[in-house]
């Protein structure tokens, strides 16, 4: 006979097909040491409120760490028959505890605050843990533009060669993002950080049961304001899994680049054997398949987001049963993310960059056209003429196959006075990126000192 929290005024049991369709052990078990946690922290207040005698609240409290030590070991499990984990859990305190003492429990609370709480405590947790990983990924990259500072490489928009910049400023510009991420995730703890205890099905508690008490106890900074607001609301929910998507899409952004450069065309980088898979069929294949996943992952991670989003418009207050779809999806997100996060570390801590061939190719493409448009700016030229002689320069060098640097002195006055051989100071790759010396610019003095901003700002998080 299964032990439902509910029953008195239903005739007989639930139809298997409907129990089939409600049961959530097999995902929301996950929540069993929060579940626990809780009603260590719920006993205490009953015992407060009188509804506990001293000897009672610590039998309940022994049941409970025998019940957390049995769920901990895996010698307590849910069953087939149990709802969801408060379910399971209530039948092994009573199975710990006896009924008389064990019924006295659920006083004053629902599953409905019961599980608006776990949740909570959960991520909270996840969230520290996921931030951990992407700060290890940051670390990583860190690590890279150290390794090969100095060196240049192409900076492209639109995928067309534009200007060049350090290999380690591209690099680098892919950890902020990561940073804000984590941000994200400690900024979303200050919001998570409320507690739904003591809101009991939607409307509080008549028992003289002290929330705040319970909310301190669980590490919340309050108990939440609203009892309605609190066992119906799950934008903490969706704001976290926006965050694990926006890791996902940071994480595919990087994963396409490194998939490109991969590429026989590019050759910017060689993949280390132990982050690269092969091809059943073709014997020379190295595929980059952590990239690729990344990639795919972070479709997955969306859907999981917009997923959740779908289940709550529309949800009229309070506690509906759709909510119970707000895990699985939230879950899956973690759990992809623990699976790639370290892969993505790891594929990118060793990667091997080709210097020589990033560096070649940083001037081609008429890339340092912008410098020498900037240098006729510093001699008074005004930027409208400026553009349209740098541009000529590129025709020309069009017309004949070469690079800008190959345009003689001649070239140069034929195209506009203004063209002195001074120019050719902004017409080597060097020239170019000590040039952009602003803050946040590519210059290596500035990147030399981003590296360092970006070491402080990790090491406050
Ligand atoms: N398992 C539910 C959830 O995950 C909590 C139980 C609430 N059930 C109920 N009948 N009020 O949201």
């Amino acid at each position: 006979e299964a032990t439902r929290l509910w029953g008195g005024r239903f005739a007989g049991g639930p139809a298997d097909a409907l129990a089939a369709l409600s049961v959530s052990t097999h995902f929301d078990w996950r929540l069993a040491a929060h579940d626990i946690a809780g009603s260590r922290a719920h006993a205490r207040v009953l015992r407060a409120a009188g509804l506990l005698s001293d000897a009672e609240l610590s039998g309940m409290l022994d049941g409970l760490d025998g019940l957390d030590a049995d769920v901990r070991s895996g010698a307590f499990s849910a069953t087939v028959a149990d709802e969801d984990v408060h379910t399971a859990l209530e039948r092994g305190l009573l199975e710990r505890v006896g009924t008389e003492l064990g019924g006295r429990l659920r006083a004053g609370r629902s599953r409905n605050d019961q599980i608006a709480t776990l949740i909570r405590m959960y991520l909270r947790e996840q969230a520290r843990l996921l931030g951990g990983e992407v700060l290890a990924l940051i670390d990583a990259l860190a690590a890279q533009a150290e390794t090969y500072f100095g060196v240049a490489m192409p900076g492209r928009t639109h995928m067309q060669h534009a200007q060049p910049v350090l290999l380690s400023h591209h690099l680098l510009a892919h950890c902020w993002p990561l940073v804000r991420d984590v941000l994200r995730l400690r900024d979303w703890d200050t919001r998570a950080a409320s507690s739904p205890y003591g809101s009991g099905a939607l409307a509080g508690s008549s028992l003289g049961l002290d929330p705040a008490a319970v909310a301190a106890e669980l590490g919340f900074d309050a108990a939440a304001e609203n009892s309605i607001d609190a066992t119906a609301a799950r934008d903490v929910v969706a704001e976290f899994s926006f965050v694990t998507a926006m890791i996902g899409v940071d994480l595919s952004r990087m994963a396409e680049e490194v998939i490109i450069w991969a590429t026989k065309e590019f050759s910017f980088v060689a993949l280390d054997d132990s982050y690269s898979t092969g091809s059943s069929i073709m014997p020379q294949k190295k595929n980059p398949d952590v990239a690729e996943l990344a990639r795919g992952k972070a479709g997955r991670l969306i859907g999981d987001h917009a997923g959740l989003l779908a289940t709550l418009k529309g949800l009229p207050l309070a506690y509906n049963r759709d909510l119970q779809e707000d895990k699985e999806p939230v879950f899956d997100a973690i759990d992809t993310l623990h699976l790639l996060l370290p892969a993505m570390t790891g594929m990118l801590a060793t990667l091997r960059f080709d210097r020589d061939r990033l560096e070649s190719l940083a001037p081609q493409g008429f890339s340092l056209a912008t410098d020498i448009a900037e240098w006729l700016v510093r001699q008074h030229v005004p930027f409208r003429v400026a553009h349209e002689l740098a541009g000529e320069c590129v025709r020309v060098c069009e017309q004949r196959g070469i690079e800008l640097d190959e345009l003689t002195d001649t070239d140069f006055a034929a195209i506009s006075p203004h063209l002195t051989p001074a120019v050719r100071e902004v017409l080597t790759v060097a020239g170019s990126l000590g040039s952009r010396s602003a803050v946040g610019g590519t210059a290596p003095v500035r990147v030399r000192e981003q590296l360092g901003q970006l070491q402080d700002r990790v090491a406050e998080l």
